[in-house]
């Protein structure tokens, strides 16, 4: 199949398309690399380097004609959507809508997109099912809950197969440690750095926040079988296994081998205090689950930074 993934460059839509090639599909990236990255690219893929808001999507469109669009390009960071809601609803509402708008144009068969389980799971019920109430806590929440209903409208109304994949705390090689997931990629700089790491305590959690931590190639693996499964709607893609912030910095610590300072500090403002994801509908509909468990994904990531 042809395949355009936007975001190609960025961590999770990079390894994306590493499968996609792997598997046999014909793929092109789009990527403004703002916070993606040239080494990410795989060579067999085409690569626009142009933004998903600009006009010369219509020409991509055009020479690809892809058949299906896998949609990772986005505005990522939670407190910057704070602080920029326009920039925020420009990247990931009105850059999602222009893709939607030519994907029609183009007969497109299948959009894909990336949610967060992260910013619109229920924090009343964990783990967390797909069909909770969203606390609507940033700019980010709410794009991503419209995108979401976006996808819903053009399924229903041209029916276009849409399917928003709701992700838990992704992790893995090529993570940068400004997203909005980046506690694994940051600890294991500051430990490769010597530099100490610090857990957040929360009222009745001494250990910090729990989250629901997902290697990439299991999430990966459920954009495989997305493919071949003929689902729409909203699926949440997680571990449904609650982990602390003190136990994944002991498994770093342990994998590394190396000391640092780790310190705990009282909470920040707007900390979640837990986040886990309830994967029964994915089990269930696509046969999807993970296969990774954390201790075996921290090794495999901290063993990529450290070859770095
Ligand atoms: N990392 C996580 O745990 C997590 C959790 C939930 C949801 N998500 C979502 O997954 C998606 C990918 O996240 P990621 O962690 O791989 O981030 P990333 O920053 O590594 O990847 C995003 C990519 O999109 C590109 N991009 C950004 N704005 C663009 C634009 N206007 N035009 C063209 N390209 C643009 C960037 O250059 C980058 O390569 C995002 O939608 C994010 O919200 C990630």
């Amino acid at each position: 199949m042809r395949i355009l993934v936007t975001g190609g460059a960025g961590f999770i839509g990079s390894h994306i398309v590493d499968e996609y090639i792997a598997t046999g599909h014909e793929v092109a990236i789009v990527d403004n690399l703002s916070t993606g990255h040239r080494d990410n690219l795989n060579p067999h893929a085409r690569f626009f380097e142009v933004d998903i808001r600009g006009e010369q999507m219509a020409e991509v469109f055009g020479q690809f004609r892809p058949e299906v669009v896998n949609h990772h390009a986005a505005q990522k960071s939670v407190p910057y959507s704070v602080e920029n809601p326009l920039f925020d609803a420009d990247v990931n509402l009105m850059g999602l809508l222009k893709l939607l708008e030519l994907s029609r144009q183009h007969g497109v068969q299948q959009f894909i997109m990336a949610s967060s389980g992260g910013a619109l799971a229920d924090p009343g019920e964990i783990p967390s099912p797909e069909t909770g109430t969203p606390l609507f806590l940033s700019p980010y929440s709410v794009a991503k809950y419209a995108s979401e209903k976006y996808l819903e409208f053009y399924q229903i109304t041209y029916g276009m197969q849409t399917l928003s994949f709701r992700y838990a705390n992704v992790y893995g090689p090529r993570q940068t440690p400004d997203g909005e997931a980046g506690v694994v990629a940051i600890f294991t700089q500051n430990i490769l750095a010597g530099r100490p790491c610090k857990i957040y305590a929360l009222p009745g959690m001494p250990r910090g926040a729990t989250r629901d931590y997902v290697y990439v190639k299991d999430l990966v693996a459920a954009h495989g079988l997305a493919l071949t499964h003929n689902v729409t709607g909203v699926y949440n893609v997680g571990t449904g296994i609650e982990t602390d912030t003190e136990t994944l910095t002991d498994h770093l610590l342990t994998i590394s081998g190396r000391r640092v300072p780790v310190s705990i500090e009282g909470a920040r403002a707007g900390d979640l205090a837990r986040s886990c994801l309830d994967n029964g509908k994915i089990l269930r509909d696509l046969g999807w689950s993970f296969t990774t468990s954390v201790a075996d994904g921290l090794r495999l990531t901290y063993d990529w930074a450290r070859n770095l």
